[in-house]
């Protein structure tokens, strides 16, 4: 019965969109697929936005939304964040860019070592850069070349794993380990103990469907890994918003290097990797150093004014530490009430997820691993994504949610009746 209306869902969703279809049929022209994110497919085809305050969302065709989906968690802050505003503009009234160093590059790297526990860290453009950077940081200092990897994971477009290895990856020599699995993923660890330059690892699957990694499996797999000298590269750039010093913190491991993305940048293109002096000190070219082996690592934008100028005041006044605990806590809670609207109905939709970011699964139970989540009913999840935008609320075509600090309880509630309203329609 719920299968058979998906089809009007769609056509509904079409007509009520014309702008949204007609800026998407003009755009397909120049831009394969209409635009350059893939994660912003869907069909019949995906909204477009013309604007965004706190977290309200206004389309083409004039429909306001909640933003449950806070930009995959790089829109944190909500939208036009006042701070960040008011100090990027004052920047950008200096300088908008300059082939040279400016002061807030050298502030953000000390608010990020301070708060993460880095000993030197660098900036990038994107998280799929930090990640490249820091492989690549990995492999020169142990002059190994094997990645291990977790099927499920996601590290940017071409590290990409979350139905498998995809074939478009970067070239590395990659050997794809079993998420949340002890005994499988450490035997790789030991099997590949000569040749294993890094362990790339999600405190939480994100892309992969928001799986939580066990703290027994993180603390084993970083045991491991350190015994056979591989470098451990958490890759936080989506769970650094979890608890004062981000995911694996919580989880008790400590990494070697650590990428970042997203929010920090506070809506500006961001990436950063940093940890451990010894590895990253392989970056310092400086006279003084008298390095033999350096590994060069030049980028006209890694330092870029509005990024690093945005990324201070995020670090040091928006999202505090005190902040980054307090939402933590508040997307826990938010989960439990999803979950409690969950329970009152037949449907099977599951919500899985830690802290402020979350997934809406069609399975009967939140998955365990990327096995589980391949398993959902792909006719009702897009069933629920239609009918929460039909209601006004926004999320990932694939079930994705992030809290924002901008999102105040009455939106929430809203969100939480607009889930309710849409499963007993599609019970009825
Ligand atoms: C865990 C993780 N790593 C890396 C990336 C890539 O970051 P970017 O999109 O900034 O390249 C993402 C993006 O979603 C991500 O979720």
């Amino acid at each position: 019965m719920v299968h058979d209306v998906l089809g009007k869902v769609k056509s509904d969703f079409a007509d009520r969109n014309p702008a949204s279809r007609k800026y998407y049929e003009q755009a397909r022209k120049y831009l394969p697929g209409g635009h350059t994110r893939t994660v912003l497919t869907h069909a019949p085809f995906p909204l477009v936005f013309v604007a965004g305050e706190g977290s309200v969302l206004t389309d083409a065709d004039g429909h306001s939304y909640i933003d449950m989906l806070g930009d995959y968690t790089a829109g944190l802050l909500g939208h036009s964040e006042r701070r960040v505003f008011d100090v990027v503009t004052a920047a950008m009234q200096n300088n908008f860019s300059v082939g040279g160093i400016h002061p807030a590059e050298a502030r953000l790297a000390e608010l990020m070592c301070q708060r993460f526990g880095l000993d030197r860290v660098r900036f990038t453009n994107s998280g799929t850069e930090a990640n490249l950077m820091a492989i690549t940081t990995a492999m020169q200092a142990t002059g190994r070349k094997k990645i291990m990897v977790f099927h499920g994971g996601y590290h940017g477009g071409i590290l990409y794993f979350v139905s498998g290895a995809a074939p478009w990856n970067a070239p590395y020599d990659f050997v794809v380990a079993p998420y949340n699995e002890i005994a499988g993923a450490v035997k790789i660890i030991l099997k590949n103990s000569d040749s294993l330059a890094a362990v790339v690892i999600e405190p939480m699957l994100g892309s992969g469907g928001c799986i939580p990694a066990s703290a027994e499996f993180v603390g084993e797999v970083v045991t491991a890994a350190k015994k056979v000298g591989a470098v451990v590269i958490a890759d936080e750039v989506m769970t650094s918003r979890h608890g004062a010093h981000g995911m694996l913190d919580l989880l008790g491991a400590k990494a070697d290097i650590t990428t970042f993305g997203k929010y920090i940048g506070g809506g500006f293109s961001f990436g950063a990797f940093g940890g451990r002096a010894e590895l990253l000190d392989q970056f310092d070219t400086s006279p003084e150093a008298g390095r033999e082996r350096i590994i060069s690592h030049a980028g006209t934008f890694n330092n870029n004014i509005s990024s690093m100028t945005a990324g201070g005041v995020v670090l040091s006044e928006v999202f505090t530490e005190k902040v980054a605990v307090v939402h933590t806590a508040r997307g826990e809670d938010f989960r439990k009430s999803v979950e409690a609207v969950l329970s009152r109905h037949k449907l099977s939709v599951a919500v899985s997820g830690y802290g402020s970011m979350m997934c809406l699964h069609a399975l009967p139970q939140a998955p365990k691993s990327p096995d589980d989540v391949a398993k959902r009913d792909a006719v009702l999840q897009e069933l629920l994504f239609f009918g929460l935008i039909e209601r006004g609320v926004y999320i990932a075509a694939r079930g994705m949610v992030n809290l924002s600090l901008s999102l105040t309880d009455d939106h929430l509630a809203k969100v939480l009746d607009a889930l309710d309203d849409t499963l007993t329609s599609l019970e009825s």
